[in-house]
């Protein structure tokens, strides 16, 4: 089960061509998904051959295969963990029942809505990333982000491919809408805000692999938890792919930061102005972009009260963080949990019933994992002897979505007048001089083994290939 047939014209591991019904469905569906790859995927970069990664099978020495590719030729298909046996369902008001092999009549409405809703923000991050091929520091990090687009696109297939096997001609219809909806695009949009926005740079991209890779990290883990069967083996499997975009994320932070450091001590400098004439981007700089991806990723786990958190949660839809790890009752009901709320111009703690509060539950765990990242960022300014440090916003500032939405608190966590956000929010948030500095350090590096001035070199290659392997052939 575990190994993937690639023989067929839809690699898989689900014995699709038993199914001949669902199989000439995608088969349908598989052109106008090349279609949008050639529109929509990454721009000017089609014939170019790529070292990328292959699932050979979705055990987890499975990734064993590497090679160059050119991107419209990647074998896109379906992979799903292996099933296991006996497997319940672990929470909610069936907890204990034998988990569903096929959607439950009363819930399907709400699986189809968490299906599309995850299923939407993977072609949304392709199309967001689509111009970066164009700019970006090096050889190494250009294959990075043609295996992060890859994969985000089989992310997709995996989710069209649930859609298509477990719910008839809407989930066909909602597969097809995947393809229409466009990052940014005014008439028909992406569904969730953070994946509307523009990723303009590579110090954008690698907060966005770090930060918001991360949200897709615990919404995957949470629907990893889920009763529907194959939805669990499905994000079981994607999850292993997603480790390698934070890896991403999180080291392109990192040798930002290690390159501002040595220009810093070279010249025995501090001052931002100073560090900019270097040609590398300022921490202050880093901070404001570290400030905005956390503050919109945070928005993407919803409302702090959400009565639909806790009917997915009670009908075993949707679990928490490491569901199966906890040692509570996995039903919740009469349990509290303490969010924020706004009393008297001060943000105080409250009691909420936690079945409604599983949202707040979600985004608290993703920000402990994200400042246990932050603070990996920071042993890099400590080993350079740098006093600066960087940190996470307070979660209520800058917020759209949920009570703090359209209020106005510090990046400490104060909430503060209008003219107070106003004659800070460019020390906050990155302005257009920002990302304009930004812009400007963008220049397409295309030699084996050759930075960008901005960044350093990572530790080590690809597959451990050394780090001026050809692992892009422009042709
Ligand atoms: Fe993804
Ligand atoms: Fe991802």
């Amino acid at each position: 089960m575990s190994s993937i047939n690639y023989s067929e014209k839809i690699p898989n591991n689900v014995n699709l061509s038993e199914d001949r019904t669902l199989q000439r469905a995608l088969e349908h569906w598989q052109p106008n998904y090349l279609q949008w790859w050639q529109d929509m995927g990454p721009d000017g970069s089609q014939n170019f051959d790529v070292y990328l990664r292959t699932a050979i099978s979705t055990t987890p020495d499975g990734w064993a295969q590497f090679g160059h590719v050119k991107m419209p030729d990647y074998r896109w298909g379906i992979f799903l963990a292996a099933q296991e046996e006996g497997r319940q369902v672990n929470f909610g008001e069936h907890k204990g029942e034998a988990a569903w092999q096929d959607v439950p009549g009363e819930h399907r409405a709400n699986l189809r809505r968490i299906i599309v809703t995850q299923g939407d923000t993977e072609p949304a991050s392709v199309e967001q990333q689509r111009h970066l091929g164009l700019t970006a520091p090096s050889q190494y990090d250009l294959r990075n982000l043609f295996q992060i687009n890859v994969e985000e696109g089989r992310h997709l297939w995996a989710m069209v491919y649930l859609l298509h096997k477990y719910f008839g001609r809407d989930g066909r219809e909602e597969a097809e809408a995947m393809l229409h909806r466009h990052s940014g695009s005014q008439d028909n949009p992406r569904i969730l805000e953070a994946f509307n926005e523009e990723t303009p740079d590579w110090l954008a991209f690698y907060m966005f692999t770090y930060f918001t890779d991360r949200d897709g990290k615990f919404q995957l883990c949470a629907l990893a938890e889920s009763g529907f069967d194959p939805l669990s083996r499905t994000c079981r499997f994607m999850l292993t792919e997603e480790a390698h975009h934070m890896f991403v994320g999180e080291s392109g932070v990192s040798r930002t930061i290690q390159r501002t450091c040595e220009i810093m001590k070279q010249h025995g400098i501090e001052d931002p102005e100073q560090v900019r004439q270097q040609g590398v981007i300022d921490l202050q700089t880093i901070q404001r972009y570290l400030n905005f991806h956390f503050s919109v990723t945070i928005d993407l786990f919803g409302a702090d009260q959400s009565s639909n958190a806790a009917t997915f949660y009670s009908s075993g839809l949707k679990g928490r963080y490491e569901e199966t790890k906890r040692t509570d009752d996995h039903q919740l009901k009469g349990d509290h949990y303490k969010i924020l709320e706004v009393r008297e111009g001060k943000l105080i703690e409250k009691e909420v019933p936690m079945l409604n509060a599983l949202n707040e539950v979600l985004r608290d765990d993703y920000i402990k994992d994200s400042i246990a990242g932050i603070n990996r960022w920071n042993k890099v300014l400590e080993k350079a002897g740098i006093a600066f440090r960087l940190q996470a916003p307070h979660k209520a500032f800058n917020r759209h979505i949920g009570s703090f939405a359209g209020m106005r608190v510090s990046p400490d966590g104060r909430i503060i007048s209008e003219a107070e956000w106003q004659a800070n929010v460019r020390h906050w948030l990155p302005s257009e001089e920002d990302r304009a500095y930004v812009a400007s350090l963008m220049g397409r590096v295309v030699e084996p083994g050759k930075m960008a001035n901005w960044i350093a070199p990572p530790a080590i290659g690809i597959n451990r290939q050394p780090v001026d392997f050809d692992y892009v052939r422009f042709n």
